[in-house]
């Protein structure tokens, strides 16, 4: 879909459709004023009729308005007033694209983007507007064989901005919007795709395409043999059980400042997590294709960030394996040596992700790192904690910390920090080697991010949780595209504080 801006009066929009706002109750906004008096009182008196009430979720479509230069009005429910905080404009925003959609105008012109959110100007609701509505059209039908697409669907939405000293401001939201939202998008069909077609293999083959597709990213795949030359025990040990070869993705991305240290993203990249011989439950076991959202996450920042030619240096690996019960697999009790030389007894198999990432970080810290950050879908003790709002996040260096929420409130991808005090660190204890793979039934994602921070030392370093907010389950079934958001979001913030 197309997007773009531009500022001028409603009725005057020769345009298949105009979208405009009404608060509840019965409340115009300033947009819909104006084509009320062009239209002689048209939508207040179909409004004091009772057609519309204003209430959120609301939407009326408009034929013939008179006196404007439109096919179509769309009034669109906005709620209470004072109530319209950033998740409502998103809402908003969604709906109203998904409308447009299904409504046979292939163009619209939005006033939506007008609506008040408290502290947020123009730039962030134009961005905001644009990235909602490209991720409401999202849909994943690549392998089902009738595809049901809208016969006339929407193939461009202009959003309106108050003057035009605000075009330049409002034309560089929709460039971040596009570049977030096409991130998003990759995510979601890397992580929506079945453990069958997407493999170690399959997600090595992704890698090596972005650097075709994008001339700034180098690509580099280092196999199992590599991987056993550099020490790499832990994370080998997960892949010894399944007949798909792991890959260690490597993806540089240097475009900024020669000397200045990379930030650098690891992504958990379990095409299917069995549990191993320490096998999962049956019930909703299909869910362990999303074990690989957080590569899927590293894959789609990338994206944005190369597509939005931003000038950082930006390091990405993703640690890409199964874990099968296959014959030659690891067996509870097993202990191996890290890349780093610390040994693990593996005393549950379905604890993989922890130690491919292990192995990882210890690679990256050839980079010297400004910063590391991990995404993992690790443990569904943070689903417990946290619930599917936030991702989890975990920290040895609180300015880091802070401004990943601080990325998250921006752009509504949001993570919330939890404890990674040392008296965790006890429980990872073991009579064998130097740890366990485990930390005993309480604070399952803290001891798991505890396991982490010991192969973390060298550098400033994050741990995301994702594992409560990169899918959803039941019926609406698929993934979120989280936190590509809010990764892009603090690669931005980064950028422009290096700037100032
Ligand atoms: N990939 C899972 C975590 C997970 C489970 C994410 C369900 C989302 C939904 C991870 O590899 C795992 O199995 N973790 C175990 C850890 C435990 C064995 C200490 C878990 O969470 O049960
Ligand atoms: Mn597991
Ligand atoms: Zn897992």
């Amino acid at each position: 879909m197309e997007i773009s801006v531009k500022s001028g009066n409603p009725e005057k929009q020769r345009t298949a459709c105009i979208v405009l706002g009404i608060y509840q109750t019965r409340k115009l906004t300033h947009s819909a004023e104006e084509v009320d008096k062009a239209s002689d009182g048209y939508l207040s008196s179909l409004i004091r009729r009772g057609d519309m009430e204003g209430e959120l979720g609301q939407h009326l479509m408009l034929h013939n308005v008179p006196n404007t230069l439109c096919d179509r009005v769309l009034l669109v429910g906005c709620g209470k007033e004072r109530k319209l905080n950033e998740s409502v404009y998103k809402t908003i925003q969604a709906d109203c694209a998904k409308r447009l959609n299904q409504s046979g105008a292939s163009e619209a012109v939005s006033f939506l983007t007008e609506l008040h959110v408290k502290t947020r100007e123009t730039h962030w609701k134009v961005r905001t507007a644009a990235e909602e509505s490209q991720k409401a059209l999202y849909r994943f039908d690549q392998l089902k064989s009738s595809k049901n697409l809208p016969r006339r669907p929407l193939k461009k939405i202009t959003f309106s901005v108050p003057s035009r000293r605000n075009l330049s401001d409002g034309e560089e939201a929709v460039r971040e919007a596009m570049a977030i939202a096409s991130g998003v998008h990759f995510a979601r069909d890397l992580s929506n795709m079945p453990a069958n077609v997407c493999t170690p293999t399959y997600l090595a083959k992704q890698g090596q395409q972005l650097s075709q597709q994008y001339p700034g990213i180098k690509t580099k795949i280092l196999e199992e043999s590599d991987m056993e030359q550099l020490g790499m025990g832990a994370f080998l040990s997960v892949s010894r059980g399944s007949s798909e070869p792991a890959k260690l993705i490597v993806m540089e991305y240097l475009n900024g400042d020669p000397d200045d240290k990379p930030v650098v993203l690891v992504g958990k990249g379990v095409t299917f997590d069995s549990g191993g011989i320490s096998l999962k439950a049956g019930a909703g076991m299909d869910e362990m294709k999303f074990d690989m959202c957080g590569a899927a996450s590293v894959f789609g920042t990338l994206r944005s960030i190369a597509e939005l030619q931003l000038p950082i240096n930006l390091v990405c690996v993703v640690g890409a394996t199964e874990n099968m019960p296959g014959p030659d697999a690891t067996r509870p009790g097993d202990i191996v040596t890290t890349m780093s030389g610390q040994t693990v007894e593996i005393l549950n198999t379905d604890a993989e992700g922890r130690l491919v990432l292990c192995d990882a970080l210890t690679y990256v810290e050839k980079y010297d790192p400004d910063v590391v950050i991990d995404i993992a879908t690790l443990t569904g003790a943070c689903i417990v904690a946290l619930g599917h709002e936030p991702s989890g996040l975990f920290s040895n260096h609180s300015p880091l910390a802070n401004d990943l929420q601080n990325a998250g409130r921006t752009s509504g991808d949001r993570c919330w920090e939890l404890p990674l005090w040392d008296e965790y660190q006890e429980q990872l204890q073991s009579n064998f080697a130097d740890m366990a793979n485990i930390g005993g039934r309480s604070a399952g994602s803290i001891t798991a991010a505890c396991f982490l921070s010991r192969f973390s030392k060298k550098f400033h370093w994050a741990h995301l949780d994702i594992a409560g907010t990169a899918w959803h389950s039941g019926k609406n079934k698929g993934a979120t595209g989280r936190p590509v958001g809010l990764l892009s979001q603090y690669l931005l913030d980064y950028q422009q504080d290096k700037k100032a």
